[in-house]
């Protein structure tokens, strides 16, 4: 086996809540608001940001910190969400209080909530550091497709992520002026590029007429018009009961688009077939349970399996999901990439984390993790390593070198001369990981676990394989 140099790699959190959301409407947040100081975090702090929104906000508390908020929270301490100017006062509190940004918004456009639009962030910082052997927080360009006034996205994400740079990008002449506007109230201008784009132009600009001025993306992400027609975004704010067409429904050039969210989506998938690997993450929200399934099945059919689906369940009625999906080989951690409730196990992607033990309390972990790197460093593997702090193995391998025709062969070569020929000597083969996973001891009350996850490579029976092969070989020590 080769030792090649390990890849370096931080401790992916555990299973846990991820997306835990958040509408406006009725939250009371507990978390204390980001300072200005503390503001200026490092990918590390992330779970400051993670947590802002874990509880209902406290409409009374916000109001002691803002006065512009106190003006217009009613007497009883309840906001008017039919309201918009108390709605935007929402939006603009919440922004100043947690992170410093400052907003200024049209009264005919969308009024992004924060906590909503701060879970696509959070999703996709995760999408974007599980799927790397790079330590959290990597840097990274993204592509916020349909920017909007508000230009939230790339305001949260600079905010959060020292290292993260944005293109933002809309059709609408009054937002992209409002979202340059926001841009500069912030400073962001080095970080931030919003760029005007006709309709008939790709959503993605990294090829003809704007190729000079986009370079890299890592990533895209969009909000995209979730409507048909008019009547059918008329009839579900009627619903709402919202004034049509105010701050809070977003002015019908946002909120409408031929074919709706499908449409818009498909046409990011149809440039992604072209530019494939060019971009790591193709995201979006989506509106509808149903174009998740719709568009899941797309991307099947063009062969694509490496997918990622999240919920944001904001409130209790409405919920809004993500999607993205990669043509490269790093795939994403469970918990990102899979969403937990019921009813989605026919569109999710394929399991990610296997358990292989379940080590009771008074067995030892120290020989777990022995037995784990005896095991690993018996086979023929690309590389191995093993990383003591964090409980944690990482494997690549080009080919199955567990099942037992492999040991044979392995076993046959090295009695014959052959062995020395066949055995690739260092830099002397041209390296093709086909599975890249982590082998992690993950310390639990009252049970520790032993658990496989999926790093890297398309072959998810490989994957599920190894894991079967390493649940053998660690039974004994349950
Ligand atoms: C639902 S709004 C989202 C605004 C903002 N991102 C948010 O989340 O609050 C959709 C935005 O997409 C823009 N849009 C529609 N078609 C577009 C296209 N082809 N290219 C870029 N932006 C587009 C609209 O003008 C609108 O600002």
């Amino acid at each position: 086996m080769q030792e090649s140099k390990p890849p370096s790699i931080q401790m992916l959190s555990k299973k846990r809540k991820v997306l835990d959301d958040l509408e406006q409407p009725g939250r009371k947040s507990q978390a204390a608001p980001a300072s200005q100081q503390s503001l200026n975090v490092a990918a590390s702090d992330d779970s400051h940001f993670r947590h802002l929104y874990d509880r209902e906000l406290d409409f009374k508390q916000l109001a002691e910190k803002d006065v512009d908020f106190a003006a217009v929270l009613q007497e009883n301490g309840h906001l008017d969400f039919t309201e918009p100017k108390a709605v935007m006062q929402l939006t603009k509190t919440l922004l100043s209080l947690d992170f410093n940004l400052k907003l200024k918004l049209p009264d005919d456009r969308l009024c992004p909530p924060v906590p909503n639009r701060h879970n696509y962030i959070l999703w996709l910082k995760e999408l974007v550091d599980t799927s790397s052997y790079e330590p959290p927080g990597r840097p990274a360009c993204g592509l916020d497709i349909g920017t909007g006034a508000s230009c939230i996205y790339p305001l949260l994400g600079t905010t959060q992520r020292p290292s993260w740079r944005f293109v933002a990008t809309d059709i609408d002449e009054k937002s992209l002026q409002y979202a340059k506007e926001n841009v500069a109230l912030n400073h962001l201008e080095n970080r931030i590029t919003v760029l005007g784009r006709q309709p008939e132009d790709t959503l993605i600009p990294l090829r003809g007429r704007e190729s000079e001025k986009v370079f890299h993306i890592d990533f895209t992400m969009m909000n995209p018009p979730f409507y048909e027609s008019e009547d059918d975004m008329l009839s579900s704010a009627q619903s709402k009961v919202r004034p049509p067409h105010s701050a809070c429904t977003g002015a019908p050039v946002e909120m409408v688009c031929e074919g709706g969210e499908i449409a818009h989506i498909s046409r990011m998938l149809e440039e992604s077939l072209v530019l494939k690997e060019e971009v790591q993450w193709y995201t979006s929200m989506l509106g509808k349970a149903r174009s998740v399934e719709t568009l899941v099945d797309k991307l099947k059919a063009n062969g694509i399996d490496n997918y990622a689906i999240t919920e944001f369940i904001q409130g209790n009625k409405t919920r809004r999901w993500a999607l993205g999906w990669s043509f490269g080989p790093m795939r994403p951690a469970e918990h990102v990439a899979r969403v937990k409730t019921s009813g989605w196990k026919k569109v999710s992607p394929p399991v990610l984390a296997i358990e292989v033990l379940s080590l009771h309390p008074g067995r030892s972990i120290d020989h777990a993790i022995t037995r784990i790197n005896e095991v690993m460093r018996s086979l023929e593997l690309l590389s191995w390593n093993w990383d003591t702090d964090a409980r944690k193995g990482t494997g690549r391998t080009r080919e199955n070198v567990w099942s037992r025709a492999s040991r044979r062969k392995k076993m046959r070569d090295q009695s014959t001369s052959f062995s020395v020929l066949s055995s690739a000597a260092p830099g002397s083969d041209p390296v093709q990981c086909r599975l890249g996973f982590d082998v992690a001891v993950e310390m639990g009350v009252p049970t520790t676990t032993v658990t496989v996850h999926w790093r890297e490579g398309h072959d998810a029976v490989m994957f599920e394989s190894l894991a079967g092969f390493l649940q053998g070989k660690l039974k004994d020590l349950g």
